[in-house]
C-alpha cells in the first residue's frame, strides 16, 4: 500500500477517537498524533482498566507498537510527564514506544499562563479554551518565535528559554489585573525537561516517510475534531491547528498523494464543549438525556459537554474537506431508549432552506429535522450488523446515503470489545 491512513474527528471533538485508535491498532505498527496538544483528551477502556490520553498516541498501551508525537503538536512536558509515569506505572515501557519529534513545539508555563489572560480579557466572548497553552504556543510557532524539543540538546537551551519567557512576561503585563505565579508549574517543567530528555528525539518526518516507503502499517490520530480546525471550524470559537486530514501532511511531514484510508469518527449525536454556534443543540429534557446517559463531561476540564442531535450540514461539510473514505459511528446506545431520533438535514437560513454549511452560523440558523423511530433496543450486546433492530440499519443506512460514505466501524459502547466491524 505504501500509504498512511488516518483517524479524525468530523465533529467537535470528544468522538471517540482514543477508543477507536486502540481497537484499530492491532492493524497497525506505527500511531502519530500530527497535531494538538494536551487539550486532548482520548480515553481508552479495556476490561476494568480506564486510561485517558492527552498528549501520547493512543497505541501505546497495545503489545510491539510504536507510537511518535509528530511535528505538528505542541507539548506540555509536565502533562507528558505526568501521563508517560502512570502509563509506565501499568507496567509498559514507555521508553521503547514513544518517540518525539524535534520539531514539536513545546508549551512553556507562561503560554498557560497567557491563554488564562486572554481568555479572562475577552469576557463573554471568550472561546473557552482548556486553558493548556495551545493557543499562544502555535502563536509562537506561526510568529516564528517558538521553542522546539530539538532546543532542549542545545548547550544554551535555558537561555533560550528565559528570553522567551522574557517576552511572555512583558505580554502579560499588557493584562490589566491578571496576577499568576509559575514558581511551582516551571519547576515541575523543568523536572519534565529532564525525565524526556531519556526519550528518543527523532526526525519524524524522515522515520514516518522510511515507514511509508517500507510499507509498515502506519496510522495518523487526529485530536479534537474537524469543526473546532482553524480554517475550517466555528471560527473563532475553533482549536489553533488543522485539525482536518490536510493536518497529517503537515504535522507529520508526508505528501498527500501518501494519504490511505481516511476514517472519520462522529457520535450518533451531537455534543461540544466550550463556546461557539451548535446549530441542533439542544436545550431541553432530551438534552439533558444525551449528557445524562452519554457521560457527557469533558475528559480533560470535567466540563459539562452541550448535546443535541445529529447535524448531517456539518457532517457532510467535514466528509468533503477531510476526504473521508470510510464513516465510524460512536455512542448509538445512547439513544436506545428514545421514541423519535432527529436528524439536521437542511438548515434554516433567513426563511430559505440551505443544505450547505453557510460563513457563519449565527442564531438564525434553524436546523430542518428529519425524524426516525427510535429502535428502543439495547444494542451494547450486538456484534454483528445483522442483529441490529430494523429501525437502527434504516438510521445507519441513511447516513450512508446522505454522506455517500460506507459506515464501516460501529461502537456500543465504551469497551474496545464493544465494536461491530463491517
Ligand atoms: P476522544 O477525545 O475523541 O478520544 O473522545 P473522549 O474520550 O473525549 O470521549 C468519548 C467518551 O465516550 C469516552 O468517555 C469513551 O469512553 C466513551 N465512548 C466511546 N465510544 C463509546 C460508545 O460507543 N458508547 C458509549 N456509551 N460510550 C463510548
Ligand atoms: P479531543 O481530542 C473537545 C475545544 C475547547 C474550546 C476550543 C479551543 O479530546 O477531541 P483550546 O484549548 O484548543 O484553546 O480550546 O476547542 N477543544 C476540544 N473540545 N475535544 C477536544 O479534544 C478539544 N480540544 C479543544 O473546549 O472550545
Ligand atoms: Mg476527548
Amino acid at each position: 500500500m505504501k500509504k498512511i491512513d488516518v483517524v479524525l474527528g468530523l465533529q467537535w471533538g470528544d468522538e471517540g477517537k482514543g477508543k477507536v485508535v486502540d481497537v484499530l491498532t492491532p492493524n497497525y505498527k506505527v500511531i502519530a498524533r500530527f497535531q494538538g496538544g494536551p487539550n486532548a483528551g482520548h480515553s481508552l477502556h479495556f476490561g476494568d482498566t480506564s486510561f485517558v490520553l492527552r498528549t501520547v498516541p493512543s497505541g501505546i498501551f497495545r503489545e510491539g507498537s510504536i507510537n511518535i508525537i509528530g511535528n505538528g503538536v505542541v507539548v506540555d512536558p509536565v502533562s507528558l510527564t505526568e501521563e508517560l509515569t502512570s502509563i509506565a506505572a501499568q507496567g509498559i515501557d514507555v521508553k521503547s514506544k514513544l518517540f518525539i519529534s524535534k520539531k514539536a513545539h513545546l508549551i512553556l508555563p507562561t503560554h498557560r499562563q497567557l491563554d488564562a489572560a486572554s481568555e479572562a480579557a475577552k469576557g463573554k466572548s471568550k472561546i473557552g479554551s482548556t486553558l493548556r497553552g495551545i493557543g499562544p504556543t502555535y502563536m509562537d510557532k506561526t510568529g516564528r518565535n517558538g521553542l522546539r524539543f530539538g532546543d532542549v540538546l542545545a548547550a544554551d537551551f535555558i537561555d533560550r528559554y528565559n528570553r522567551l519567557k522574557s517576552k511572555h512576561t512583558e505580554m502579560l503585563a499588557q493584562f490589566e489585573g491578571f496576577e499568576y505565579d509559575i514558581t511551582e508549574y516551571e519547576q515541575k517543567w523543568m523536572e519534565g525537561i529532564e525525565y524526556l530528555r531519556g526519550f528518543r528525539f527523532i526526525d519524524s518526518e524522515h522515520e514516518v516517510n522510511q515507514y511509508i516507503e517500507q510499507d509498515v502499517a502506519i496510522l495518523a490520530e487526529g485530536a479534537q475534531g474537524s469543526m473546532l480546525d482553524v480554517d475550517f471550524g466555528t471560527y473563532p470559537f475553533v482549536t489553533s491547528s488543522n485539525t482536518v486530514c490536510a493536518g497529517v501532511c503537515t504535522g507529520l511531514g508526508v505528501a498527500p498523494t501518501k494519504i490511505g484510508d481516511v476514517y472519520g469518527i462522529f457520535k450518533a449525536y451531537c455534543t461540544r464543549v466550550g463556546s461557539g454556534p451548535f446549530p441542533t443543540e439542544l436545550f431541553d429534557e432530551t438534552g439533558k438525556e444525551l449528557a445524562r446517559i452519554g457521560h457527557e463531561f469533558g475528559a480533560v476540564t470535567g466540563r459539562p459537554r452541550r448535546c443535541g442531535w445529529l447535524d448531517l450540514v456539518a457532517l457532510k461539510y467535514a466528509v468533503m474537506v477531510d476526504g473521508v473514505t470510510g464513516l465510524i459511528m460512536m455512542k448509538s446506545d445512547v439513544m436506545d431508549d428514545f421514541d423519535v431520533v432527529k436528524v439536521a438535514t437542511a438548515y434554516k437560513v433567513g426563511g430559505e432552506v440551505v443544505d450547505h454549511l453557510p460563513y457563519e452560523l449565527n442564531d438564525e440558523i434553524e436546523p430542518v429535522y428529519t425524524e426516525f423511530k427510535g429502535w428502543k433496543t439495547k444494542i451494547s450486546d450486538i456484534r454483528r450488523y445483522e442483529d441490529f433492530p430494523a429501525e437502527f440499519k434504516t438510521y445507519v443506512e441513511f447516513i450512508e446515503r446522505e454522506t455517500g460514505v460506507p459506515v464501516k466501524i460501529i461502537s456500543v459502547g465504551p469497551d474496545r470489545d464493544e465494536t461491530i466491524v463491517r
